[in-house]
């Protein structure tokens, strides 16, 4: 079991990879990613790629064996670790993208939830299986499932643990595109590339303002909006952009 972190460019690529249980995550293996994701937070990268080692999976959720056997209190704290390590990846300043090749179930779709984008490949295979299991998604997917496609589909699909291909995933936008070509880490980074034109304080701001405000009311969410986008507007980023445009020559962003 590892998870290993790579810088390549502007981009740092975080690999699940134990693929003899098809990339699923261990307790061991979430303390790797959260280290994986503080280790990308220090750097420069200014994107951030997850991908599924092998052609097999991205990653098949939860170590079902290791969930067996446990007290009430180690499962809520395992819920618990299994969230806040996800939302660690949500809150990352920089933009990231999951790349689901293969299969990505339970746990796994749920890190995939966590991203700011989500590709699949055709053959990708993925859903929320823990109904199956007499259990329920613990890592995040109850809440942010339907905040992505909405109440009516996450319930079907949670309530069915029904596995979804890769083109109806796309129609309901559970991932934000299908690509055919490339590895998982070249399309992840392809994915990635308009993003790194822009500064990180614009791109920060914005995707704070999307996702605050779909945990609140609309008045509150257009106060969220106001206040954000004023401190966008006080950014060195902000001054060169407008400037820029009026001497209409591209912008020097500096992520200030
Ligand atoms: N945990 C541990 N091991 C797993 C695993 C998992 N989630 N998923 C697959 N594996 C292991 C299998 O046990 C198997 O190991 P062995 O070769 O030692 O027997 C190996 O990976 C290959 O798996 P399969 O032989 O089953 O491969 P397949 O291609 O026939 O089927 C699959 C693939 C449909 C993904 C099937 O493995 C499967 O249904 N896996 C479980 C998916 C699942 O239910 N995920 C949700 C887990 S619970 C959860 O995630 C809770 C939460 O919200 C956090």
């Amino acid at each position: 079991m590892t998870v290993n972190t790579a810088l390549d460019g502007d981009i740092a690529v975080i690999t699940l990879d134990r693929q003899k249980a098809l990339n699923a995550l261990s307790f061991a293996q979430l303390d790797a990613l959260d280290e994986a994701i503080a280790q990308v937070a220090r750097s420069a990268a200014r994107g951030l790629v997850v991908v599924g080692a092998g052609d097999k999976a991205f990653c098949a959720g939860a170590d079902i064996p290791e969930l067996t056997g446990r007290t009430l209190h180690e499962e809520h704290e395992g819920s618990r670790l299994g969230q806040e390590v996800f939302e660690r990846i949500s809150r990352l300043r920089i933009p990231s993208v999951a790349v689901i090749q293969g299969y990505a179930f339970g746990g796994g779709l749920e890190l995939a939830l966590a991203c700011t984008f989500r590709v699949a490949t055709p053959a990708a295979r993925m859903g929320l299986p823990e109904i199956k299991l007499g259990l329920i998604p613990g890592y995040g997917g109850t809440q942010r499932l339907p905040r992505l496609i909405g109440e009516g589909r996450a319930l079907e699909l949670i309530l069915s643990g029904r596995t979804l291909k890769a083109d109806e995933a796309e129609r309901i936008g559970l991932v934000n595109r299908v690509v055919q070509e490339g590895t998982p880490a070249g399309i992840g980074r392809d994915f990635l590339v308009p993003y790194l034109q822009y500064g990180l304080p614009a791109l920060d701001l914005a995707r704070q303002a999307v996702q605050r405000g779909m945990q609140t009311t609309l008045e509150h969410g257009l106060r969220i909006e106001r206040d954000l986008s004023t401190l966008a507007y006080r950014t060195a980023d902000a001054a060169e952009g407008m400037q820029a445009f009026i001497e209409k020559r591209a912008p020097l962003f500096k992520d200030a």
